[in-house]
């Protein structure tokens, strides 16, 4: 893992976060409602950022802070409320892959694909694998000043198992064995990048909040020798979008179905907070699945499209149409 930055050692507060109502850092400088030690504890502050419900209760303030999320003055404004949200729903609904990666494994392997400024990571790392004690949060991103931000904010509040690795996706030096694979809006294909790096890492649960697509829509614009009433559904512009949106994702579904996944598709938030919104959760439970690989050959062929998950996996030797070389190393359905 030579990529990953390593938190500077004895920068910052260098101290285990506590987690609860108030953070170390938090007790080292006073909660923000600006209770310190001999103040009046007489009556409930409302103007605690905790109070407000969209605040996780377990985060550091400060560390809210720090990200932008809270004001100065611990406020939420309209967007970070919105964010908060999406990542308070994702976090609430990956819990019990964590506690089951948690179960299962001494130190599990989570990793974070697309992390922008790792909102998610420092929400995951605050509520659930700090408070474990075990387990390395891994945020992979290709933005360099976002990196170098997150790993020297991780160092700050004491996040020693939450390392950054700053490359793309597919290019990451990353443990052979993953237990929990997440991206949240991880730009057009590289969702296609983080399912194909959790199923070819054996991840026993794979999480994504897809982005933005095109490439479909311009497959399903590029071939037009379909069955007429199936083209009458891709006609348009706008419907190809759609459709084709549409389709990646039911591709990627019955690819993490094929590998064994047992695939939940549901919303993360309402559709009022964000347009981007389709949450797939697998959860391996077989090695494959011949029906769901017979059903995407069909797909992929009726609509005459090939995504980028379909070809990455057959580049690892993972294909999803074709039945394993050895039947007998898996479950059969
Ligand atoms: C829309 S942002 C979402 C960030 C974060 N997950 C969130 O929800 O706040 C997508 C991020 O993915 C990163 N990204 C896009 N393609 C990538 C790739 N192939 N490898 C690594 N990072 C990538 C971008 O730089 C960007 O920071």
């Amino acid at each position: 893992m030579g990529r990953a930055k390593s938190q500077a050692k004895g920068h910052g507060l260098g101290r285990t976060p506590t987690h609860g109502t108030g953070s170390a850092t938090e007790q080292r400088r006073g909660p923000a409602t600006g209770h310190g030690p001999g103040s009046s504890p007489a009556k409930p502050d409302l103007a605690d950022p905790r109070a407000d419900p969209d605040v996780p209760q377990g985060m550091s303030v400060d560390l809210l802070q720090d990200l932008h999320l809270l004001t100065r003055d611990g406020k939420l404004n309209a967007d970070a409320r919105r964010k908060l949200k999406q990542i308070r729903h994702f976090v609430g609904l990956l819990r019990p892959a964590v506690d089951d990666a948690l179960d299962r494994h001494a130190s599990p392997a989570f990793v974070d694909c697309g992390a922008g400024k790792s909102y998610l990571g420092f929400l995951l790392y605050e509520l659930l694998l700090g408070p474990a004690g075990r387990g390395t949060l891994f945020a992979v991103e290709s933005r360099t000043e976002l990196v170098n931000a997150a790993t020297e904010r991780a160092a700050r509040y004491g996040h020693e198992r939450f390392r950054f690795l700053d490359t793309a996706i597919a290019d990451a030096d990353l443990p052979a064995r993953l237990h929990v694979v997440t991206a949240l809006h991880a730009c057009d294909t590289a969702t296609d990048d983080a399912l194909a790096l959790g199923i070819s890492h054996g991840a026993d649960h794979i999480a994504v909040v897809p982005c933005c697509q095109a490439e479909v829509a311009r497959q399903l614009a590029e071939r037009t020798d379909r069955d007429p009433a199936d083209q009458a559904l891709v006609h348009h512009a706008l419907h190809r979008r759609e459709m084709g949106s549409h389709l990646t994702n039911v591709v990627r579904t019955l690819c993490l179905a094929a590998h064994g996944y047992r695939v939940t598709v549901t919303e993360l938030v309402g559709w009022e907070h964000t347009a981007k919104n389709e949450l797939l959760l697998g959860h391996r439970v077989h090695r494959f699945d011949d029906e769901a690989r017979r059903t995407l050959a069909r797909l992929l062929d009726r609509w005459r499209i090939e995504p980028t998950l379909v070809r990455l996996l057959r580049a690892l030797g993972l294909d999803s149409c074709a039945p394993p070389d050895d039947p007998h190393r898996g479950h059969q359905k």
